[in-house]
């Protein structure tokens, strides 16, 4: 099946911003258009109030390739993408701007074929400190053209200066399918345009391809890398390049991206060990898709959770922002040891780190029966949870504190808790906030079943 909507023309579409440099003085802008438009053009202007500020823009010349959607060549064979068939190949554009200012408002556009140029869209550098607030979605990938665009589209009413969005994984239901990228991008319109993406493979990033069963293999999207710019780590293997990086957004916050589909962990977890011994940023969020605490009922992923969490604790990272199990989960690891008698002094819950699993599609599971009790030799603490419900989470920060807030997809404040870090790193959490819902589960939610796409 194929949209109208779908089909790539000379005009631009699928415009997005990711950060490939550094997010103070650069911007990185992908789009997409026919295969027919090899070499094109984006532009840049300071968003000045004046109705010609787009007579100061200064221009960039893309990098583009072309990408054939309906075969996809492995070790030199071209296999066909069944779900792709019918669908021409088509030229994916990207730009990166240098040399801007920090926490300074860009207007850009960005070009087709000669002269059809897409709107000028407002985005903002990166400041070099000071209060920042993003978002993080878990899971879209199941009713991505139905259910998704709601609570993306509420979540940037509740934060339109959101930074970024950061997308936990399973951005999509098949890797390769041109349709779900399709309704992907159509899910958050402009909003791609305005607010940068921090893109995290999910299993459902990859599928499988061959000519025959047994000669089937495990594939990153033919998109992924062609409609996302991100950072290629040259320390990494070249089959983790722009799927494990990390985007230093400012002196307050640092963010380092796992791709949790590896048979062996061991690489990123000494990358991630190194990363974050090197890393002055006062707050450390890493983001992976398969959680290192499942919640999810006959879900686990000691794969993960052997090699990483070590690292996570090891360096006090402050909050680890999963998917994959299509329930909400969030808990946290106490303060180590070493500071009890600071928690007597203080009064307060000393804090490690705190882990959240989340969903924003409509696919959702089973709690597990036992919550985390089984991962409790870990230190680990559940908090609050629910099933049957999907979410966007706003997180707020500066330097002396970190506000995390959970909504569910009418607005409702659902999950709340507030971290304040002290001089030495060590992070207290305030009380628990009163009055929040109770509990979601299938047992007091509208019954549940599967939904299609
Ligand atoms: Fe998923």
């Amino acid at each position: 099946m194929l949209a109208p909507w779908q089909q790539a023309s000379e005009w631009p579409d699928r415009i997005v911003v990711t950060f490939e440099g550094d997010p103070a003085t650069s911007l990185s802008v992908n789009w997409r258009t026919a295969a027919s438009v090899t070499a094109t053009r984006a532009e840049i202007a300071p968003a000045l109030p004046d109705a010609r500020f787009d007579q100061q823009a200064v221009s960039a010349a893309a990098q583009s390739e072309q990408v054939s959607l309906a075969t996809l060549e492995l070790a030199g064979i071209q296999i066909p993408i069944e779900q792709n068939a019918g669908l021409s190949p088509a030229g994916f554009h990207s730009v990166r701007f240098d040399g801007l200012e920090p926490d300074t408002l860009y207007a850009y556009r960005v070009q087709g074929a000669e002269g059809k140029w897409s709107e000028w869209f407002h985005t903002r550098t990166a400041p070099l400190s000071g209060p920042i607030r993003f978002i993080y979605l878990g899971d879209a990938q199941n009713g991505i053209d139905s259910h998704f665009p709601r609570v993306v589209r509420a979540a940037f009413q509740k934060a339109p200066d959101a930074r970024f969005i950061l997308h936990a994984g399973d951005l999509v239901n098949r890797a390769s399918r041109d349709l779900e990228w399709a309704q992907w991008f159509r899910a958050s319109g402009f909003i791609h345009g305005m607010v940068p993406a921090i893109p995290v493979t999910g299993n459902h990033e990859y599928d499988r391809h061959g000519l025959t069963e047994e000669d089937r293999q495990r594939a990153l999207s033919i998109l992924w890398r062609p409609q996302f710019r991100l950072p290629v780590d040259e320390t990494l293997s070249a089959e983790l390049h722009e799927t494990v990086y990390d985007v230093r957004y400012s002196q307050d916050l640092h963010v380092f991206v796992l791709n949790t589909n590896s048979p062996d962990m061991a690489e990123q977890a000494r990358w991630l060990d190194a990363k974050l011994a090197a890393s002055d940023a006062t707050w450390r969020v890493i983001t992976g898709h398969h959680p290192v605490f499942s919640s999810g009922r006959d879900r686990d992923n000691p794969r993960v959770r052997d090699v990483i969490l070590p690292v996570l604790l090891k360096h006090r990272v402050d909050l680890v922002l999963q998917g994959h199990d299509h329930t909400y989960a969030r808990g946290t690891v106490g303060e180590d040891p070493q500071t009890p008698a600071r928690r007597a002094a203080t009064g307060a819950d000393g804090v490690t780190t705190m882990f959240v699993n989340s969903v924003s599609g409509a696919k959702q599971y089973n709690f597990s029966e036992n919550g985390w009790d089984e991962y409790a030799p870990t230190g680990v603490e559940l908090n609050r949870q629910a099933e049957n419900t999907q979410f966007y989470q706003i997180i707020s920060l500066d330097a002396g504190a970190l506000h995390y807030t959970a909504y569910t997809a009418d607005g409702q404040l659902y999950d709340e808790f507030r971290l304040t870090k002290d001089q030495d790193g060590s992070k207290t959490i305030a009380p628990e906030t009163p009055g929040l819902p109770e509990t979601r589960s299938f047992t007091n939610t509208l019954p549940y079943s599967g939904v299609q796409n």
